[in-house]
């Protein structure tokens, strides 16, 4: 496959209506769901993007059949007869271990190569299986393959997580909804998607309250009572994130829609507290900028606070605004890869530790540029577009794992952009 790149030509604006996708985030984890209900399961939503690919093939692997209808994923799970995802699938993406718990509710067993991922910080999964293990699950490392085992089966039981991991939630609550009595979560993660995840649980026989929160209480029922259902993926806050931060560096105004607002709350604020109008309405939000962009501090924070995965877009803004803004990182170690990138084009950042100081500049410059990872990837297009000149962006792959026709809907809002391949001569 020829690889391609993204060419940006800069001075540009954007402005019109964008419709978001469905949650990579929570479509992910609705497939992995769906191998507790044994049957055909009907996502509806579902974005068009590699990630979600990528998570069929570890169905396809365990023996479900996945078919694409448009926006619709229709899966099988009645004839999964493996608890085994191999390393080549799970090393190239780290949500492949949220099949984990599914796994383990279904068959008391399974049999997970470690994970890969996003090159950002050590993303360690000791949380999944320290929540996991006190529900009764005995694990082992086998060449690199985790092997989990429930000798006494699942057992309901009180679980604190260290912190609000989004992935260890995730899974806890796919293996007990099928445990035999109670499971209190607490310090559990908030994020909409487990809301959405939980919300599937629920249509499928599953008892599951609190989720949104971060106390989740799970009634365990007996794995026969799970059937399939049909559910709608709720819409991406960050693809909307990233589109309103679009519109915020370029004036706007911006609308993205099929999101409600109030799960990009952070975000809005800070919208607001760097110089942006912005209106929402029950599941679109609009941005638009009359004056300068004006410096803020952010931290990224679980949800509600703001989201590590609008970091990138964010620096940018920060970047061009009047003043001086520190961002700081607490979720991930290593994810201000993208600012070497930004400072490339002419931003002026200095990194200390997880912090990340931001002196304001006039403009950008277009220059070549790459990819770090899925969030940095877009921030480097939207840069480009603002930036004088010509942008070209490599290593698009990152961009294409989460953003569902990225380019078609950037030129639809008026940038200048194309994909071509990779060395082809301009
Ligand atoms: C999910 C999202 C990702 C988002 C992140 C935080 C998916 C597919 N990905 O990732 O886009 O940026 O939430 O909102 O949904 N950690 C541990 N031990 C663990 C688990 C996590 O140390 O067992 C650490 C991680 O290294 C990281 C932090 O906790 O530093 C947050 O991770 P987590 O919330 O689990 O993120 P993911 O579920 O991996």
């Amino acid at each position: 496959m020829t690889s391609e790149i993204i060419i940006v030509r800069g001075n540009n604006t954007l402005a019109g209506d964008v419709s978001v996708a469905g949650a990579k985030n929570s479509a992910l984890k609705l497939m992995a769901a769906s191998l507790l209900g044994q049957g055909v399961t009907t996502l509806h939503n579902v974005p068009l993007i590699s990630d979600i690919s990528l998570m069929g093939e570890v169905l396809k692997r365990l023996g479900a059949t996945v078919e694409r209808r448009g926006h619709d994923l229709v899966i099988d799970t009645q004839p999964v007869d493996s608890c085994e995802t191999p390393y080549e699938l799970v090393s190239k993406m780290r949500a492949s271990i949220s099949v984990l718990g599914p796994l383990i509710g279904r068959f008391g067993e399974a049999h997970v190569a470690m994970p890969g991922g996003c090159q950002i910080g050590a993303r360690k999964i000791d949380m999944h299986l320290v929540g996991l293990e006190a529900l009764g699950v005995e694990f082992s490392i086998d060449h690199g393959v985790l092997v989990a085992r429930t000798p006494n089966g699942l057992v309901g039981t009180h679980v604190m997580l260290e912190f609000p991991s989004v992935g260890a939630t995730e899974n806890l609550l796919m293996a007990a909804v099928v445990a035999d009595g109670a499971t209190y979560l607490e310090n559990a993660a908030c994020e909409p998607e487990i809301e959405d995840l939980a919300c599937m649980l629920n249509a499928m026989g599953a008892r599951v309250s609190g989720a949104g929160t971060s106390h989740i209480e799970i009634q365990g029922v007996p794995l026969a009572d799970l059937h399939p259902c049909e559910h709608t993926t709720v819409g991406d806050r960050i693809e909307a994130g990233t589109f309103l931060a679009g519109g915020a560096l370029t004036g706007g105004p911006v609308t993205a829609h099929g999101i409600n607002p109030a799960y990009l709350r952070m975000a809005i604020m800070k919208l607001r507290a760097m110089g942006c109008e912005v209106e929402t309405g029950e599941d679109w939000v609009r941005v638009s900028r009359a004056g300068d962009l004006v410096c803020a501090d952010i931290q990224t924070l679980p949800h509600p606070g703001f989201p590590t995965d609008l970091q990138a877009q964010f620096m940018l803004l920060a970047a061009l605004a009047e003043g001086t803004s520190v961002i700081t990182e607490n979720v991930f170690e290593n994810r201000f890869m993208f600012a070497a990138e930004l400072m490339r084009m002419g931003a002026d950042i200095t990194i200390d530790d997880h912090h990340a100081l931001i002196r304001g500049v006039a403009g950008l410059q277009g220059a070549p540029v790459s990819s770090t990872d899925l969030r940095a990837g877009a921030a480097l297009v939207l840069a480009g577009i603002v930036a004088d000149g010509e942008t070209r962006v490599h290593r698009i792959e990152h961009i294409d794992r989460g953003y569902e026709d990225y380019v078609g809907k950037l030129a639809s809002l008026g940038a200048d952009v194309e994909r071509v391949p990779d060395g082809s001569a301009r």
